[in-house]
């Protein structure tokens, strides 16, 4: 099989790795891909970027692809699904319909509540007047929301009166986020601990990834402005068997079935953001339409199973011979980040010690890189994100920070926490 994978981060270099590595896989391309895909076995990075659906649908085309894989969300809320599928091209994303669950926030509220699905209380507005009159009685901390794409810095925990009313103002008045602020979700503060569960469905159907966890500030001890998330581990000991079934009963099932109902077939990952409350109860802080970055790069480190032969049983309805099975070890992803992130921060600088060799075990995803003359630059604000299998978590956290120690660039910064909460050790 051909296969495109859309994007050009650590996420789509762990899709495109593991792709790679199906017997049923002749070769991978990656638009636009990073300096990590371009060196990756039988696969090749073309010059497309992930937004360009007709170039990416003329490419799908010329090079006879049999499968696309879609890594971020712009490309699908742009409906990138729908395009490939009306030119009878099999690929694995949302159509542009069902990619709403992430790409509008009161879109996604007003569902959860039409299906019961349990998240916190909350009221939508597009009027300032009225959204300062609520947030005037609003319980502290209050959640104010940009209900469209923000880049993952669209969501204000408002700690005092004041900045909540300014933060909706901002949002309203679309100086915050321009369009994507017109309208705001104002929600009720969830306490408990955040776990992240993915699945692959097509309709009602569905296989599920492991557990996993992401640490979504930017410092250690989880302190500075929320990220894209700076390290993830799995599984997650957080998540129990008994919760993982409550969490498909009372959250996934019912959105899969809940899309169904409303006309929409869901194909493609989906990824249920959940605070699990301090009495144990799973709500949704949000849904994804997408696999998480950087869980994606510790999960599929774990995932024993083809990939590529997961997604074709599920996109041609036989599942009956499929299992998704899992190593037994735990695996711990730490990213490498340029200084300044998640605000400004400079490009281009030299990465050194790529070449250095890595224990069995440990693989270094790349993200924002790119190639010239031989040498890697930083191209992002998320560089790399070295990720290891180990017997445990410790073992692997331990061999992922052991990984990175030759890797240098200006201005690296990362996280030393990573893994604390599934080790029951104090952050910082
Ligand atoms: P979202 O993009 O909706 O997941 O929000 C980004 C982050 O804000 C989440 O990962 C949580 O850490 C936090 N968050 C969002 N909604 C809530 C909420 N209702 N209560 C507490 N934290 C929240
Ligand atoms: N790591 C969180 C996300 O991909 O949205």
């Amino acid at each position: 099989m051909r296969i495109l994978v859309i994007g050009g981060g650590g996420r789509e270099h762990a899709l495109a790795w593991k792709a790679a590595q199906s017997p049923r896989v002749e070769c991978v391309y990656v638009a636009p891909g990073n300096a990590g895909t371009a060196c990756e076995t039988r696969c090749e990075n073309i010059p497309v970027g992930a937004a360009d659906i007709p170039n990416l649908l003329a490419f799908a085309r010329e090079h006879h692809i049999d499968l696309t894989l879609v890594g971020p969300e712009a490309p699908l809320a742009e409906g990138i699904a729908d395009a490939f599928a009306a030119a009878g091209l099999a690929c694995f994303g949302p159509s542009r319909a069902a990619a709403r669950i992430e790409a509008s926030k009161a879109y996604a509220k007003r569902f959860c509540e039409r299906h019961g699905i349990p998240s916190a209380r909350a009221r939508c507005f597009t009027d300032p007047a009225a959204a300062r009159a609520a947030l005037l009685r609003w319980k502290l901390p209050v959640v104010i929301k940009a209900d469209g794409l923000a880049a993952g810095k669209g969501v204000v925990i408002a700690e005092t009166r004041e900045q909540a009313l300014a933060t909706a103002d901002a949002m309203l008045s679309g100086q915050a986020f321009g369009a994507a602020g017109r309208e705001i979700v104002v929600e009720d503060h969830l306490p408990g601990d955040e776990v992240s569960y993915i699945v692959l469905a097509h309709g009602k159907t569905y296989l599920c990834l492991a557990t996993s966890q992401d640490h979504k500030r930017v410092g250690d001890g989880d302190t500075g402005p929320n990220t894209g998330g700076m390290g993830a581990y799995s599984p997650a000991p957080l998540i129990t068997s008994t919760l993982a079934q409550r969490i498909e009963a009372e959250i996934i099932q019912p959105t899969l079935a809940g899309l169904a109902a409303e006309g929409i077939t869901y194909s493609g990952f989906l990824y249920a953001g959940i605070m699990v409350g301090p009495r144990g109860t799973p709500r949704v802080l949000e849904f994804n339409c997408r696999l998480g970055d950087p869980e994606t790069q510790p999960l599929l480190m774990r995932l024993d199973s083809d990939l590529i032969e997961l997604v074709t049983a599920l996109l041609h309805g036989n599942l009956e011979d499929t299992a998704v099975t899992w190593k037994p070890q735990a695996a711990v992803g730490v990213v490498l980040a340029s200084a300044g992130y998640p605000g400004d921060y400079k490009k281009g600088r030299a990465i050194t010690g790529l070449e250095t060799p890595l224990p069995e075990g440990v693989k270094i995803f790349h993200a924002g890189t790119t190639l010239q003359g031989g040498k890697v630059l930083t191209a992002g604000g998320r560089v790399l994100c070295v990720t290891a299998l180990g017997k445990d978590i410790a073992t692997a956290r331990n061999k992922a920070y052991a990984g990175l120690q030759p890797i240098h660039f200006d201005g690296i910064q990362y996280r030393h926490d990573i893994a604390h909460r599934a080790l029951n050790e104090k952050p910082g």
